[in-house]
């Protein structure tokens, strides 16, 4: 990483409301990659030794605050409040106490341009080395909206026009202010405090600050990639800047060994990690703090959120992982579910429909169709039949259940919690349990099997019987259907 090397601090302009996102929600609030819009900046700012990092809050100040906070822990980070929206001058000077006595050089960014990477923002710092302030210009084929770059004739920038203030000659100007600007302090506090409000749009305009330094130094503009500039401000430029993002994470993991079935359709958030030889199928999506082995496969359509993964995992289509680990070389689904809590040993298998919640798996534990194991230890080797199902919950307290080590557990079985079932022991299929059973023991807790040799024919001639009398008699007790009497 590029680092200044010089001092340099950061200001980053997050107090707008974002009117054309219409939402509820502060616009630099609104996530790409799991982070919010002003994340991005901001790190990029820190990834370039910038101390501190002040960022301007205001709509919706103490939730942006909370939020850029909680996602930067331990940051040289500081929060300026501009209580009025009155133009990004207005704004800028807000940030003025943050920054106490700190006289070098101030990159200034915007709090909704999550694609500038830090090459780039250190391109602008460093051309402002020759000049008074550098600011980053880009060429847009439709640059309505945008201040426009106004040159002198020796083809300095003189000073930039908001759209709103220019006339048809300067509209015509496909030269933009791309919003990214790098001064001295002590020239930015002097010129912010003669900026006036006297345009369009009865605004401070940080803009002013080009004619002032060309008048004063000079003002150098630095061409940077458009697609890095352009800010988000509604709900399609939220989801391409999203796709942007998601396109660089893939590269940046095959570059790194991971293989990829289709970019295109693969979702991961920042700081996701992901071992060498792992495959990705389509339509995978891996949230939060997960983290993925070396040689894994993720099957498509897997969700995982804050999981880690060792090596050699297999994930099976349409699994879902939440907050839960899983060691090398298990096997999850296809459809499984882990919730919170959820530790899976090594070269354990939780196959289709199975749910676990704050279930301990021992090594090669199997649990491979339709169970659920909810506050639950699986010892070693035991096998969970099909259609095993915890009852953990008495509808006040959670109850917890131990399964010993190599235990059997036929399927279709109830183990009411808290209960115990020892090393070895089996579990008769179709078994309720409600108290422990020791290692080593067999326990059966179904109800007991009736079979009536012969009851189809007797059933069928008593329906003949029926049909050829006017009025049958009523079918003798105990031989109807649902009449079984244990004998
Ligand atoms: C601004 C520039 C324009 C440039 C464009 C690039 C000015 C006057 N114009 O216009 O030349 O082409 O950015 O995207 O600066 N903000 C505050 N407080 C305020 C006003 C804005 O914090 O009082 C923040 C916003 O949250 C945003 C940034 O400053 O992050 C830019 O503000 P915005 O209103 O989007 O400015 P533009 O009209 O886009
Ligand atoms: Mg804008």
């Amino acid at each position: 990483m590029t680092r200044s090397p010089t001092p340099l601090a950061a200001i980053v302009l997050a107090a707008g409301k974002g009117t054309r996102m219409k939402s509820q929600k502060a616009k630099v609030l609104h996530e790409v990659g799991g982070r919010p819009l002003a994340w991005f900046p901001l790190l990029r700012a820190l990834e370039l030794g910038a101390n501190p990092v002040v960022a301007v809050v205001g709509h919706q100040a103490e939730a942006v605050e909370a939020a850029l906070a909680a996602a930067l822990p331990g940051a040289p980070l500081r929060f300026a409040v501009q209580r009025e929206q009155l133009g990004t001058a207005h704004a800028v000077l807000a940030a003025r106490e943050a920054l106490g006595a700190y006289d070098g050089p101030i990159v200034i960014l915007s709090g909704d341009t999550p694609l500038l990477t830090a090459e780039t923002l250190a391109h602008v710092v460093g051309a402002r080395a020759g000049a008074t302030l550098a600011l980053a210009t880009m060429k847009l084929a439709n640059p309505h909206g945008y201040g426009r770059i106004v040159r002198d004739p020796a083809g300095n920038p003189a000073r930039v026009v908001e759209e709103k203030d220019a006339n048809e000659a300067e509209r015509a100007i496909d030269e933009v202010n791309a919003g990214l600007y790098c001064a001295e302090a002590a020239f930015l506090w002097d010129a912010l405090s003669k900026v006036g409000s006297a345009n369009a749009q009865a605004e401070f305009y940080l803009t002013d600050l080009v004619a002032m330094a060309a008048r004063a130094g000079g003002a150098v503009a630095v061409p940077v990639p458009p697609e890095e500039a352009s800010g988000v401000n509604d709900r399609e430029e939220l989801a391409r800047a999203g796709r942007v993002l998601l396109r660089r994470r893939a590269s940046e993991l095959m570059r790194g060994g991971v293989t990829i079935e289709d970019p295109e359709r693969f979702d991961c958030d920042e700081g996701v990690e992901i071992g060498a030889d792992t495959v990705i199928e389509p339509n995978v999506r891996l949230k939060g703090r997960t983290r993925v082995g070396a040689g894994c496969r993720l099957g498509a359509g897997a969700i995982l959120t804050d999981a880690t993964l060792g090596d050699g995992v297999t994930v099976k289509p349409y699994t879902v992982v939440d907050e839960s680990t899983v060691a090398a070389r298990a096997i999850l689904g296809p459809f499984s579910r882990l919730r919170p809590g959820s530790e899976i040993g090594e070269e354990a298998h939780v196959g289709n429909f199975v749910e676990t919640k704050k279930a301990r798996l021992g090594k090669g534990a199997k649990a491979n169709h339709l169970t659920y194991l909810g506050d639950a230890t699986v010892g070693a080797g035991a096998n969970v039949g099909a259609g095993t199902i915890t009852c953990n919950y008495d509808g006040e307290k959670k109850h917890p259940t131990v399964i010993g080590e190599g235990a059997f557990i036929g399927s279709d079985s109830i183990l009411v919690a808290p209960i115990e079932i020892g090393a070895g022991a089996y579990v008769a299929a179709g078994s309720t349990l409600t108290d422990s059973v020791p290692p080593g023991a067999l326990a059966l807790g179904r109800a007991k099997q009736v079979t009536k040799e012969g009851w189809v024919a007797r059933r069928q001639a008593e329906k003949q019987n029926k049909g050829a009398a006017e009025a049958a008699p009523p079918p003798a007790p105990g031989e109807g259907p649902r009449g079984g009497r244990a004998s």
